[in-house]
C-alpha cells in the first residue's frame, strides 16, 4: 500500500461558545445539509465505458475542440498525424489522468477540511467543515468508484508531483487561515473551472454526471474559504500577511505546473520535454491553463491579497485577466444566500 506520511504541529481549538453568529455561514451550512447525495445510488452506473473506443457520437466542435487541444493537424505537435486510433486513445488517457488528478485532488480536500474541523476556532466554520468532509468523501468515493470500475485500475495515474508537494505544503502549515488559503481557494478554485472544462472534453455519461454533481458542492466550498478569509486577512500582520504571499506564490507556480501533463507524455511514450514543450506553446492549452485560473485570481483579489509580487505572478502567467472577473457560482451563491 502506496501510504505518504506528512507532519504538521496544529493546535487542537475546542469553543465553548456554541452560538451560532456568523448567518451566512449558517446559510451555508443549511444549504449543504439539504445537498448531499449518495455516490452509490444517485449517479447511473449502468451505461458502459470502454477505455479506447473511439466514440461514434462526438460533434463536430468536440472533435475540432479535441483535434485543437491536442494539435493533431499541427507539424509541431508531437501528436501530429497520429491515425483515429491513437487519438482516441491520448484522448482517453487525457481523461484518464484529469480523473486521477481529480481524485488525489478530492483526497487532499477530504484530509485539509477534517484538519480545519479541529483547527478553526468558530462553532459555525467547525459546522460547515464537517458537512465538507462528508462532500468530500463521496466525492473522492465517486471518483474512484468510476477510475476502478469502468476505466481500469490499469489506466489510473498516481498523483502529480506539483499537486504531491501543494497537499504537503498545506498539511505541514499549522495556521488554519493557511489551509483555507490553500485548499478552498488554491485547490478548490482551480477544481471548479477545471471540472467545467474536464466536462466538455470527457467523452462517457457517467464521469459527466459525477462532475455535474461535484461542481454544485464544490461551488459552496470555495464560498466557504471566501467567506472564511473575509473575515481573517483584514486582520493579519505585515509579516503575518508576508507568510501569506510567500505560500501563495508557490502554490500559483505548483497549479501552474501541474498542467504540463508530464505523465501523460511519459505513459504515451512521446519524449518528455517535447510534450511539456507542446504544452507550453499550444494555444489552446495556454486557454485551459488561464482558465484554470479563473476563480482563483478575482477571489485572491477581492480578499485583499494581490500584493504587487502576486500581482506580478499573474501577469507572468497571463492570467491577470481575471482580476475583476465576477465568479458567477459563487456570486450566485452569495445572492442566494444573501436573499434567503
Ligand atoms: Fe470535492
Ligand atoms: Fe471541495
Amino acid at each position: 500500500m502506496a501510504i505518504l506520511d506528512v507532519h504538521g504541529d496544529v493546535y487542537t481549538k475546542f469553543t465553548w461558545d456554541y452560538v451560532q453568529a456568523n448567518p451566512q455561514l449558517v446559510k451555508l451550512y443549511e444549504k449543504g445539509k439539504v445537498s448531499q447525495w449518495n455516490a452509490t445510488t444517485d449517479i447511473d452506473w449502468a451505461p458502459e465505458v470502454n477505455f479506447g473506443e473511439i466514440d461514434p457520437d462526438i460533434t463536430p466542435e468536440e472533435r475540432a475542440m479535441t483535434d485543437g487541444f491536442m494539435g493533431f493537424d499541427l507539424p509541431e505537435s508531437p501528436f501530429y498525424g497520429m491515425d483515429e486510433a491513437e487519438r482516441s486513445r491520448l484522448g482517453w488517457e487525457m481523461q484518464s489522468w484529469m480523473v486521477s488528478q481529480f481524485m488525489h485532488g478530492e483526497q487532499g480536500a477530504l484530509v485539509a477540511t477534517a484538519r480545519l474541523v479541529e483547527t478553526v476556532p468558530g462553532i459555525d466554520s467547525k459546522y460547515y467543515a464537517a458537512n465538507q468532509v462528508a462532500d468530500e468523501a463521496r466525492h473522492v468515493e465517486a471518483y474512484a468508484k468510476y477510475l476502478n470500475d469502468k476505466l481500469g485500475t490499469e489506466h489510473v495515474y498516481p498523483i502529480s508531483k506539483p499537486l504531491e508537494s501543494l497537499l504537503v505544503d498545506i498539511m505541514t502549515e499549522s495556521r488554519w487561515d493557511i489551509t483555507y488559503l490553500g485548499m478552498q481557494i488554491m485547490v478548490e478554485g482551480l477544481a471548479l473551472a477545471a471540472f467545467g472544462m474536464g466536462n466538455a472534453l470527457f467523452r462517457d455519461p457517467v464521469i459527466k454526471q459525477i462532475t455535474d454533481y461535484v461542481m454544485r458542492d464544490e461551488a459552496r466550498h470555495v464560498a466557504f474559504g471566501v467567506l472564511a478569509l473575509k473575515e481573517v486577512v483584514p486582520q493579519l500582520t505585515q509579516a503575518e500577511l508576508d507568510d501569506r504571499e510567500e505560500f501563495l506564490l508557490e502554490a500559483i507556480d505548483l497549479m501552474y505546473r501541474r498542467f504540463l501533463l508530464e505523465q501523460v507524455w511519459e505513459r504515451v511514450g512521446v519524449d518528455v520535454e517535447q510534450g511539456k514543450a507542446f504544452a507550453e506553446s499550444n494555444p489552446l492549452m495556454i486557454i485551459f491553463r488561464q482558465v484554470l485560473f479563473s476563480k482563483i485570481v478575482p477571489n485572491i483579489n477581492k480578499l485583499g491579497l494581490m500584493t504587487p509580487k502576486v500581482r506580478q505572478r499573474f501577469v507572468d502567467l497571463q492570467v491577470i485577466q481575471w482580476e475583476n472577473y465576477e465568479d458567477t457560482a459563487s456570486e450566485e451563491l452569495a445572492a442566494e444566500m444573501l436573499l434567503g
